[in-house]
Formats: C-alpha cells, structure tokens, sequence
C-alpha cells in the first residue's frame, strides 16, 4: 500500500490536481495500484488563516508517505517568494531530492511551436541539480533602500551534490537506453568555479564507458534546443540553469500545460508536481489544462514502480493529443473536468483494449 501526500496548493492547483487524482483512480482500477491519499492545507489560504506556512512537523510527516503530490503555490496577496521558498523549496532541500527530473516529449506534431519538429526529434531528459547552486540562499542585501545597496546571491555546489546528480543522469541514459548520450551543460567559460562540473563529470563519465558524452554551455544549449533538440537525450546541467532551460523545453512539447516534473531521490520519498505555476486569475473558473498534473502522476507511478500503470496514463496521453480529443493544452480550450473524463475514458479503453 502506498500512502500519498497531496498538497494542492493555491491558485488552480486544487483544480489540476483533481482531475490528476480521478485519472489515479481510473488506473489504480485496472492495474491494482494500492493506495492511500492524505491530503495537506498548505498554501496561501492556509497561510492567511493561521499564519502557518510549512512547519517542521510538516515536513517530518511527508517523510512517513511513499510520494508527495503537489499543485502549484504561489498567490499574489502574500509576498513574492514565501511561500514558494518555504513550501517548493523547504520539501527539495528539506528531503534532499537532489534531482529534478524533467521530460521534454513532443507526443503530437501540432503541438510544437516549431515548424518541422517531428516526435522523433523531441524526446529528452532533463536532469537538473535541486539542491545546490543559487537557490542555497547564501547571500542577501545591506544596505537596503540607499543608494550604496549591496546584493549578494552565492553559486554554491560541492563535489559530492555536483557527483551524485550527474551520476544519475548517467545511470538514467543507460536504462533509458536511446542515444545512449549525456549532455553537461554548464557556463565554466564565464563561471570558472563551474571547472567542479567538468571535472567531475569527466571522472564520473569514465566509470560509463559504454555511453556517449558530449557539453554545451546554458547559452548554447538554449539555441541548441531550438535548432537541433534530436541532439539531446540526457542532459544534466545547475539549478538555475535547468529552471530555466525546462521552460524553454516545456514550449517546445506544447507549453506549461503539459510540462511535469519529479523531484526525486533514489530510494526515498520524492514530490511530484507540474511544473507550471499557480495561475490565480484561472483560479476556480475550470480552464486550467490539468494534463501536467495528469503527467505529476504518470512520473509519480513510474517512481513507485508500477510501470503498467504509468504506461497506461502516458498512453492515454499520447492518444487523446494525437487524435485531438484533447485539441490543445492551453487554458479555456475545453474545460478542466472534461480532459480529466476524456483522459480517465482513455485509460479504461486502452486496458481493455489490452486484456
Ligand atoms: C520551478 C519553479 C520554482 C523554481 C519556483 C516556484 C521556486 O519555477 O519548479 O521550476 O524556481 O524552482
Ligand atoms: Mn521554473
């Protein structure tokens, strides 16, 4: 039995996740997935009410569940940043899920914003380190206001952080078992500490003889991504630089409305998520495209080890953006509740289709 921690969060994340939870159940019908939901408030009403943003013991209980399940947070009655630091950030660094996995797939050629991607083309792994680099949080502002105001923001990675992702990213090419190739992606030309990244990733590279390697800096990459994204199959890059190269992919694949990710350690509790934020002018009015969260919980399948499970949302997926049951994944195209019924029939007809 599973026990899963959900924290809806603000904005349209209840909505998303609803519709995540229903396509869950639909699954679990099918392929026997035991498990158990235990819902937290955590978020800006929450917040306002109590004044409680993430407490410790919060966080000591996501620890007792197989997975966290999380919407989005973010609201614009709270200043910029709290609660996204103390909720989003407080469960990476908290629990250490020193990885950030984020699948790039174009799974319909339509929904590419560019012209002449194919689906070939567009299948990648991001690996991005999440717990390191410039969200540490050392650093911050004297002076405040005057005119001598001084920012400091430290780049922070150790030896040990910077190994641990990048032999994941390797481990991951090797299973994932495509171009067998893994892509650093850094800015050690410019950044010279980032040296720690090419060192390592040549030691690390050294135990993998049997995958490719190759290097782009961030900058590159960005153009790579747009030019010749059929170049990567695992790239592994910072924090930082893998928040903001995830954005660019998730266009690539059709938009936020279907970018997830996993924040993940290897063994432990790890969270899932969409990675598009809490949208509150959709909040309530059943426009959001909950198919990023319908993805949170195919990765979150994946992870726990029901591989049926997973291949059947990711199916549904596929087929209902491919036949355009699922026509687009931008807000107000169908409403939130009927991709959810499309996405649950979808599943219930490809299991039976299957036995
Ligand atoms: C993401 C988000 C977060 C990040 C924010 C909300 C702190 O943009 O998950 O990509 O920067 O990591
Ligand atoms: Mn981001």
């Amino acid at each position: 039995m599973h026990t899963i921690a959900v924290l809806p969060g603000d904005g349209i994340g209840e909505e998303v996740i609803r519709e995540g939870l229903r396509v869950l159940e639909a699954v679990s019908a099918v392929t026997g997935f035991k498990y158990k939901l235990e819902t937290y408030p955590y978020g800006a009403d929450h917040f306002l009410k109590t004044g409680e943003g993430f407490p410790d013991s919060a966080l000591r209980e996501m620890r007792d569940h197989s997975a966290i399940l999380l919407g989005a947070i973010g609201d614009p009655r709270i200043e910029t940043g709290l609660l996204e630091r103390a909720i989003i950030a407080g469960i990476r660094f908290g629990l250490d899920l020193y990885v950030n996995l984020r699948p790039v797939k174009l799974y319909a050629e339509h929904l590419c914003p560019l012209k002449g991607v194919t689906t070939d083309k567009l299948d990648l792994m991001f690996v991005r380190e999440n717990t390191e680099g410039a969200y540490v949080g050392v650093g911050g502002i004297m002076k405040r206001g005057t005119g001598n105001e001084v920012a400091v923001c430290n780049m922070v990675w150790t030896r040990s952080g910077t190994e641990r992702v990048i032999r994941y990213a390797f481990d991951l090419a090797r299973r994932r078992n495509k171009e067998k190739k893994v892509t650093l992606v850094d800015k050690a030309n410019a950044i010279r500490p980032m040296d720690l990244w090419t060192r390592v990733f040549g030691e690390v590279s050294k135990e993998y003889p049997d995958l490719k390697t190759d290097h782009a800096y961030i900058d590159a990459a960005c153009m790579w991504m747009v030019k010749n994204p059929e170049w990567f199959d695992v790239v592994v890059t910072d924090n930082l630089f893998g928040d903001i190269i995830t954005d660019l992919g998730a266009m690539l694949q059709g938009g936020l409305g279907i970018a997830a990710s996993g924040n993940i350690h290897p063994g432990k509790v790890s969270m899932f998520e969409p990675i598009h934020g809490s949208a509150p002018k959709y909040k309530g009015k059943n426009v959001a495209c909950p198919v990023a969260s319908v993805m949170a919980v195919q990765m979150m399948l994946d992870y726990l080890g029901d591989h049926e499970a997973s291949a059947l949302v990711e199916g549904a997926i596929a087929n209902t953006l491919r036949s355009k049951k699922i026509p687009s994944l931008h807000a107000g195209d169908l409403p939130t509740d009927r991709v959810g019924s499309i996405l649950v029939d979808e599943v219930r007809e490809l299991a039976a289709a299957a036995g």
